[in-house]
């Protein structure tokens, strides 16, 4: 394909009024990621070489997503909503500073596939002009259409509110992707006037624009699932929907069984080995990679990456887990581990073989190779200040509702004896037990009946 290298000018300054939030629009999460990062992957897997996002004014949180994805993007603020083609021209500085094809994207379309951009691109390889990612859309109702001669070259983009009767039953419509291999693209666009139904600079003009100029305009089509724009949290969950049946019926041609695909919710950076099998109810946030021959069991809950950390969180060959189990950040779970029902794990490790199958929480600790977590078995790793941890030992027996009180390290092969609180390190091969002894009273019950049942007043 081309080497004509490649600007990738992503629209952001919409505030979205409907989505009715405090966070701008484009920082709304779809698969464990802003809608906006989801663009930005997207620009890098298409090689380009330089990004500049369009942001409005007052959006420091946009701009320092921005920033965390991308060091290099330059950022650029429109401060008035005057229409798409006076937005791009607010990057005007990245656009005459750059020779080769430009790309239009919006922060708000988050499905869009590589494939479709590489597409447009050929289609500019031909000659220089515009060319448009076009699709047919079940209701047209709103979008600008894509008005095509006989040949199927692209004439212009008539806005619906600037569309005669005719033109509204055209249904193949802009989905707003728009390349442009232009030598003076600035001095093109500089050309928009606002003399339409909105009183906006359109973007879309553009097409005329360079058609009169002797340039060639194409339109390149996709599937409306890829062009789907998010303007309301309803859309948002649809576009949330799409993208999760995308990233099941990828992980099971990848060699992943799900019992019910869609009941499992993966993020976007999720990732399986061959021969996993996810039970049903799967929640899989920012993060995690899973290795070959893992089971997941029904209604667990994994995260690599939350608001504190960006541990991640991995899980060896052959481990088991669930049902009901929550990993955290920064948990690492070695080959054939077995995490049972109601077992939380953070910030932890369990070696090869290690097992806590029933009602436990391990946190900030190290559990080596084969060692057992009895039932109930609490890490109690945190004094109300700061977190501290615990080591337990390859071997290691911890006996049923043992309280483990961080910082703390049981030595391996030790035992601790089940009902312990134990504050002092235990030595390898040794029993650490705390308890008090247990004392008799031959008859308790029987006489404790006989009082408790005796007729009143008898
Ligand atoms: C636009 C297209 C239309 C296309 C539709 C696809 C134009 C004139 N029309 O219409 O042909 O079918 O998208 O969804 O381009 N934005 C800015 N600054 C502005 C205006 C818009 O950053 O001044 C951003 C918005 O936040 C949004 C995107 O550009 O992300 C599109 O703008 P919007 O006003 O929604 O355009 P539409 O009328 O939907
Ligand atoms: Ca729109």
């Amino acid at each position: 394909m081309s080497d004509r290298p490649l600007l990738i000018v992503i629209l952001a300054a919409g505030k979205g009024t409907r989505m009715k939030s405090a966070l701008p629009k484009v920082l709304h999460k779809v698969a464990g990621r802003s809608m906006l990062a989801h663009v930005m992957a997207l620009s890098a897997d298409l090689g380009a070489a330089r990004i500049a996002v369009v942001v409005g004014p007052e959006m420091a949180n946009v701009r320092a997503e921005v920033h965390a994805l991308a060091p290099d993007a330059a950022i650029y603020e429109q401060t008035e909503q005057r229409g798409t083609g006076d937005a791009v021209l607010a990057a005007r500085e990245a656009i005459a500073g750059h020779s080769g094809d430009v790309l239009v994207l919006y922060a708000d379309t988050p499905l869009t596939r590589a494939a479709s951009l590489i597409a447009m691109r050929r289609s500019l390889d031909v000659a220089e002009g515009v060319c448009v990612l076009g699709f047919d859309a079940a209701d047209p109702t709103g979008y600008g259409r894509l008005l095509t001669s006989a040949d199927g070259s692209l004439l212009a983009i008539r806005e619906h509110k600037d569309a005669s009767p005719d033109e509204l039953d055209v249904t193949l419509c802009n989905s707003g992707v728009m390349g442009f291999r232009v030598a003076d693209l600035a001095g093109l666009l500089d050309r928009i006037g606002n003399d339409n139904a909105k009183g906006e600079y359109y973007l879309t003009d553009a097409v005329e624009i360079a058609r009169g100029a002797g340039l060639r305009a194409s339109v390149v089509t996709c599937g409306e699932d890829e062009v789907l724009g998010v303007n309301s949290r309803d859309q948002l969950a649809v576009a949330e929907a799409i993208w999760q049946r995308r990233a099941r019926a990828r992980a099971m041609a990848e060699g992943v069984t799900m019992v019910a695909p869609e009941t499992v919710f993966l993020s976007y950076d999720t990732t399986f080995g061959r021969d996993v099998v996810l039970e049903p109810n799967v929640f899989f946030g920012p993060g995690v990679a899973i290795a070959d021959d893992v089971l997941i069991r029904a209604n667990c809950y994994l995260e690599g990456h939350d608001q504190k950390s960006r541990a991640g969180l991995t899980i060896g060959k052959g481990t088991s887990i669930g049902p009901f189990a929550r990993l955290r950040p920064g948990t690492t779970l070695g080959e054939d581990v077995h995490v049972g029902n109601f077992v939380e794990v953070k910030n932890a490790s369990l070696e090869d073989g290690a097992k806590a199958n029933h009602l436990t929480y391990v946190g900030d600790a190290r559990v080596g190779a084969g060692a057992n977590i009895g039932a109930g078995t609490i890490f109690c790793n945190y004094d109300g200040y700061n977190k501290n941890r615990c080591d337990v030992g390859a071997g290691v027996f911890i006996g049923s509702n043992s309280a483990l009180v961080a910082p703390v390290s049981i030595g391996d092969g030790a035992y601790v004896a089940a009902g312990s609180t134990i504050t002092r390190d235990v030595a390898a091969g040794a029993l650490g037990i705390e308890r008090a002894e247990q004392t008799e009273k031959p008859e308790w019950a029987a006489n404790y009946r006989f009082r408790m049942e005796k007729p009143k007043g008898g």
